[in-house]
């Protein structure tokens, strides 16, 4: 992995191992919310309805280092059952990564579901470490939400016929949750947009045209999201790219 941009003075010439890494994408003490997605050169997210064809070696480690610095990863219902979400564990990748930086070996997953569509009996909701978190609405049928809760999940009712997420972004706080990893999917990532609640914005980028399939953003935004570019990083013919979101933040 090496550095494309900034450079040459960010840059000593070197390949980025996993610790370089980590200082590549730590951020600064606080509140954030950043974005994980890969995507196709044409804005794909999908091949054959899952994430994985367009990833790379590059890809997942910069996956494990995102999800090793987050407090919680943030994901909509979409995503987490079309990927098969689990639970973090502590003797995965992600476990000792996250203990070899001083953290704790697991981080929440924070499920985004108006319906509260999780199920109380499935992977994402037995056996957590630390416990999943479903982030939902009042709307969201009532004997769902107390199924979850009996179960163990972390019931967060933010808004009442629609998920508010800047609401929900202060609950996790609350929790001590405050950089937040989201890891998609599109309609979330619309709705976080839309919201202003997005502080970066980080994109794999596969050299490769797909077509059809899920686009990185389904619907139109109200209005452009200006996005400055913080760092550039490539291998194997894919850019990991960090964008500020419409203003210049610490660190960029
Ligand atoms: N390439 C990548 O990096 C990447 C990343 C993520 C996902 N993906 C792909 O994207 C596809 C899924 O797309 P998607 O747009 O359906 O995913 P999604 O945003 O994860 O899921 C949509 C569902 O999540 C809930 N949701 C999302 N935003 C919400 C909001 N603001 N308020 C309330 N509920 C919200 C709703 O669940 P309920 O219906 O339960 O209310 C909604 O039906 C999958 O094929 C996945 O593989 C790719």
């Amino acid at each position: 992995m090496r550095r494309l941009f900034p450079g040459p003075e960010r840059d000593d010439g070197a390949a980025l191992d996993e610790a370089g890494l980590v200082e590549a994408y730590r951020l600064p003490p606080g509140r954030a919310l950043r974005v994980n997605f890969v995507a196709s050169l044409d804005g794909a997210t999908t091949v054959a309805g899952r994430s994985e064809g367009l990833g790379s070696p590059g890809d997942r480690r910069i996956f494990r280092v995102l999800r090793s610095l987050a407090d919680v990863v943030l994901v909509g219902h979409g995503t987490a059952a079309a990927e098969g979400y689990r639970p973090i564990t502590g003797d995965s990748p992600v476990g000792r990564l996250r203990v070899s930086l001083g953290r704790t070996p697991t981080a929440p997953i924070a499920v985004v579901s108006r319906q509260a569509s999780l199920d109380p009996g499935g992977g994402l909701v037995a056996g957590a470490a630390s416990p999943t978190i479903l982030v939902t609405c009042a709307a969201a049928d009532a004997s769902r939400r107390a199924a979850l809760a009996d179960a163990g999940v972390t019931v967060l009712v933010c808004g009442e016929d629609d998920v508010d997420l800047p609401l929900a972004l202060d609950r996790l706080a609350e929790l001590r949750h405050e950089q937040v990893l989201c890891e998609g999917g599109p309609q979330l990532l619309r709705a976080a947009l839309t919201a202003g609640v997005v502080d970066e914005v980080d994109l794999s980028i596969a050299p490769a045209l797909v077509g059809g399939e899920t686009r990185l953003l389904g619907a139109a935004l109200p209005g452009p999201v200006r996005l400055h570019p913080r760092q550039i990083l490539e291998e194997d013919g894919l850019l990991f790219t960090r964008y500020g979101v419409g203003r210049q933040g610490p660190g960029g």
